[in-house]
């Protein structure tokens, strides 16, 4: 992967094209990009490695114990998390989202949690953490991670057919594992959870249904995302997808819904969001495929050693690690994160229609999903 790497010496915003601060009434900065889209979501990687080896994200042939993931030295500690968050979080952010890999690998995780629990917006509102995570070590983590002061937790599930999930997950892992995870994780008020799952056609377009089944009357908000062409691996193809509309009518067929807004994602969400019309609760359904937000993605994502990158099918990386530097943070680093989001210009998923002409098929390379967390 190609990265734009800003050296020791790197430059100085003095020598960087001015830029122009947008401030909200409060004072407070508004920073948006060439599409006035404000940066507002944080996806902050904390490591590159997991415990499965989806088949979709981290297959088992490429990521072998001799695959070269980073060392722990590469990563960035947790005080240079802690600044970089600060930097983002004087921009704009209200929400951070801990990612992976596995983020539940990363040793002494919660201690992490309660530094970024801290941290307050210029207006003085208690920044939102939110992390996801494939659930298996929810279960004896939740206690401690809602104790530190996490939000919310989003879990990575594709099936509720044990020898479907043992497939898919790569490693033989056991679904009801993952399913004791979620419920330690309401047990400990981490709500409302979401469930994500991704669907594959001929591989788990079965689990619609029962997985929508499974979840009502239970709290959790399930969601449907669509099958994307991001990551290192070429196997994604169109016809794998299965749109969000053909997985509505799927449940429809068994549970009639209602939509919420239009059944169209709210500004900054990324999901439509539907209610089961028997008061069952809410299912939703991310359609980046089949109809791209890019318009209103206010997302950056920060990879474990440091990388920014400013749109997920991105391939490069700006490097912030000269900036984190106790001479040059946090001004230093928030002034060269604002140089980037202000010159932005990424819509991806709107274009992709002209990039993948060749017959439906990913032929141009994106940064590893495992590097920036989904
Ligand atoms: C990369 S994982 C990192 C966090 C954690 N390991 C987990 O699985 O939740 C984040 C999310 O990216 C999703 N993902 C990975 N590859 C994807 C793809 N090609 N299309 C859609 N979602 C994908 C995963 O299903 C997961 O929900
Ligand atoms: S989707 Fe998450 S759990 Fe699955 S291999 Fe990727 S990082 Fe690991």
């Amino acid at each position: 992967m190609e990265t734009i790497l800003y050296p020791a010496h790197a430059p100085r915003l003095a020598d960087m094209p001015a830029t122009v601060d947008v401030f909200a009434g409060d004072g407070t900065e508004v920073c948006e990009d060439t599409l006035a889209r404000p940066l507002k979501d944080l996806r902050l990687s904390v490591i590159d490695q997991c415990n499965f080896r989806c088949t979709y994200c981290m297959p088992k042939d490429i990521y072998t114990k001799d695959y070269p993931f980073m060392e722990s030295s590469e990563r960035l500690s947790f005080d240079q998390l802690v600044t970089m968050a600060r930097a983002f979080v004087q921009l704009g952010v209200d929400k951070i989202r801990i990612t992976g890999g596995e983020p539940l690998l990363r040793k002494n995780l919660e201690k992490l949690i309660e530094r970024l629990a801290g941290l307050s917006t210029p207006d003085g509102r208690q920044v939102k953490i939110a992390m996801t995570t494939n659930g298996a070590l929810l279960a004896a983590k939740a206690r401690a991670l809602k104790d530190a002061g996490l939000d919310r937790v989003t879990v990575s599930l594709d099936s509720q057919d044990d020898a479907i999930f043992k497939r898919m997950n790569g490693v033989g892992f056991a679904v009801d594992k993952v399913l004791q995870g979620i419920e330690a994780a309401q047990a400990v008020g981490l709500s409302p959870i979401k469930v994500n799952t991704v669907v594959q056609k001929g591989v788990n377009d079965s689990q619609i249904v029962s997985l929508a089944r499974h979840f009502r009357h239970t709290g959790v908000n399930l969601r449907f995302i669509e099958f994307m062409d991001v990551g290192g691996i070429g196997a994604w193809s169109r016809t794998n997808v299965i749109t969000s509309a053909e997985a509505r009518r799927m449940i429809e067929s068994a549970f009639p819904l209602i939509p919420h807004a239009g059944g169209k994602p709210a500004s900054h969400d990324t999901a439509s969001r539907f209610y089961y019309t028997d008061g069952a609760g809410e299912i939703g359904f991310i359609s980046s495929v089949s109809e791209p937000f890019c318009g209103s993605c206010t997302r950056v994502r920060v990879s474990s050693d440091g990388k920014m990158f400013l749109c997920l099918f991105a391939n490069h990386g700006v490097d912030l690690r000269p900036y984190l530097s106790k001479s040059r943070a946090p001004q230093g680093l928030a002034d060269v994160i604002r140089h980037h989001w202000q010159r932005r210009d990424n819509r991806y998923s709107e274009l992709r229609s002209e990039k993948d002409s060749a017959a439906g098929k990913k032929i141009y390379p994106t940064v590893r999903m495992s590097l920036v967390g989904g």
